[in-house]
């Protein structure tokens, strides 16, 4: 087994997410600790304004607590109509804490009743920080552009997958392969910047 030094915490209980961020991040000459591994680890409340808040407060939070090089992502989705909503509370939207991604894009689709798909503009977006020794040692940004479909498609990935409709595709992300989600979206973007600093990190 690698030392702690060489191991990086993945600050999430999402398994969607960690799903990504594994086959991302593949390949980094470092062990991936999940939270899985550390059962009395605080939640971290996502109570900030900004997803750039949310993911310091969860990196800052869970590097503390673990003493490893950590590394929380904050994401969600914007849909122009709808004013940038369900954006930092996109896991919450239906009805607070413990909505499922059911009840979350039944409310987005209620919302956009009778908005022609043109006007059905949306971004997923995601923003990366890592933590390292109660000090911040990088953050990435990434987005991807679609439209909400007027009904759920496919049965790929999580959350709002099923209504991001991207039209150069012709498919929703709920309809395309895993290979090619984690080629061109949000997360991918943001980690993609991440992973250089980790390789100039693991060089040292
Ligand atoms: P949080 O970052 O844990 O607050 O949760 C982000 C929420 O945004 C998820 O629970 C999903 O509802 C949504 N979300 C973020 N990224 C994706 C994605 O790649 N596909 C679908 N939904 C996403």
């Amino acid at each position: 087994m690698m030392s702690t030094e060489c191991s990086l915490l993945l600050a999430t209980r999402n398994q969607g997410k960690r799903r990504e961020l594994e086959t991302i991040l593949k390949g980094l000459p470092c062990r991936i600790v999940t939270l899985e591994e550390f059962p009395d680890a605080p939640e971290v409340v996502e109570d900030r304004s900004t997803f750039l808040d949310n993911a310091r407060k969860k990196a800052q939070t869970l590097a503390r607590h673990t003493g490893l090089l950590t590394l929380a992502e904050d994401s969600g989705l914007e849909v122009d109509a709808l004013d940038g909503r369900p954006g930092v509370y996109s896991a919450r939207y239906a009805r607070g804490e413990g909505s499922t991604d059911a009840e979350n894009i039944e409310r987005v689709l209620l919302e956009l009743q009778g908005v022609p798909l043109a006007k059905r503009t949306a971004r997923f977006v995601c923003q990366a920080v890592l933590y390292e020794s109660d000090k911040e040692i990088g953050q990435a940004f990434g987005e991807v552009c679609g439209l909400i479909s007027e009904n759920r498609r496919g049965h790929e990935g999580f959350g709002y997958d099923p209504i991001f409709y991207l039209p150069e595709y012709g498919k929703t992300f709920g309809e395309l392969p895993a290979s090619v989600k984690n080629r061109i979206s949000h997360r991918s973007g943001a980690l993609r910047e991440i992973r250089v600093i980790l390789e100039g990190r693991f060089r040292r």
